[in-house]
């Protein structure tokens, strides 16, 4: 049983989220230190003991991935060995969650690498927000804890939509995330049929659902390069939805490569995220950053012993 109060460790991915979730639970962020050395290993060190401690590390897997998954790594063994009673870490995004099975034959399961890799690493316990699919549950030995950003979009698209709306999903894999946000929302749901052609590329052949007439609502539990909302839109205007006032919504902005320029140039209305990861620069894009520090800190009150 731990015995003292918990401790907040922030990794380097998502500064301004952690602040949140410490303003939040009226705690202050352990301080630490990470480092970069020249060959980019990284060094990180605890300033206080956490022995005896319910630890808690903050850090998405986001961009870049392997930097931000081994300095995560890096802050659990540096906790273990200084004695924390328990670890729990707190990923807001999960990356590589997209690899969570062998599509083509020859490949790495890397969901479940990283799922076996932060559990050695000394990680008892992990959070999650929106997780990409269901199976990196299975992955882990260790309990999985999930968290929705699902219910916080869905009442800040409730005060902007409009009443001739239609949920889309824009691919089959979003299909029940649209149910959810079509029952919170009290409309009805599309379904696009997506195919990718490339880690850039997909191509959307048809549209499942009366779209006709209607403000499409596209909901999805990432964006990354935009590739995907990009095909949801040409395929549902083509089926004869509403061009003028789009509303987008996911719970993860990625945001990488040609992102930026391709949804600027779709004349979406509103584009909704969360701040599971750092939202850079941004010109010209509709974003509305809705925080998820509050659930998340909610969270992590519910799980402190003591
Ligand atoms: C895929 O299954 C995910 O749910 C997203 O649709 C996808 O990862 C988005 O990627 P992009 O923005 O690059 O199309």
């Amino acid at each position: 049983m731990a015995s003292r109060a918990p401790l907040l460790i922030a990794g380097s991915a998502n500064p301004g989220l952690a602040e949140g979730v410490a303003q939040e639970l009226g705690v202050p962020l352990a301080s630490v230190t990470v480092q970069r050395f020249p060959d980019r290993e990284v060094h990180v060190e605890l300033s206080n003991s956490p022995r005896g401690q319910e630890v808690f590390l903050l850090q998405p897997t986001s961009p870049p991935p392997d930097e931000h998954l081994f300095e995560l790594l890096a802050l659990a063994d540096a906790s273990r060995r200084g004695g924390a009673e328990r670890i729990t870490a707190v990923i807001p995004y999960f990356g590589y969650a997209r690899q969570d099975r062998r599509a083509r034959g020859l490949e790495a399961v890397a969901a479940r690498l990283v799922a076996d890799l932060m559990v050695a690493s000394g990680i008892q316990r992990v959070v999650t927000l929106d997780l990409h699919t269901d199976a990196i549950e299975g992955f882990f030995t260790v309990p999985v804890e999930r968290l929705s950003a699902v219910s916080l979009l869905a009442e800040a698209i409730q005060g902007i939509r409009p009443d001739n709306a239609v949920v889309v999903s824009p691919d089959l894999g979003a299909a029940k995330l649209a149910e959810r946000y079509a029952e919170l929302l009290g409309l009805p749901v599309a379904i696009v049929h997506k195919t990718r052609t490339g880690p850039e590329a997909v191509t959307a052949s048809r549209v499942t659902g009366d779209v006709r007439g209607r403000t499409p609502i596209i909901i999805d539990d990432m964006i990354s390069t935009g590739g995907t909302i990009e095909a949801a839109i040409w395929a549902v205007a083509g089926a004869g939805a509403e061009r003028e006032g789009v509303i987008v919504a996911a719970t993860h902005g990625l945001f990488v490569g040609p992102c930026v320029n391709r949804l600027r140039g779709l004349e979406i209305k509103r584009l909704l995220v969360t701040d599971s990861v750092p939202l850079g620069a941004l010109p010209g894009l509709p974003i509305e950053a809705v925080s998820v520090a509050g659930i998340v800190a909610a969270e992590i009150r519910r799980l402190t012993v003591g």
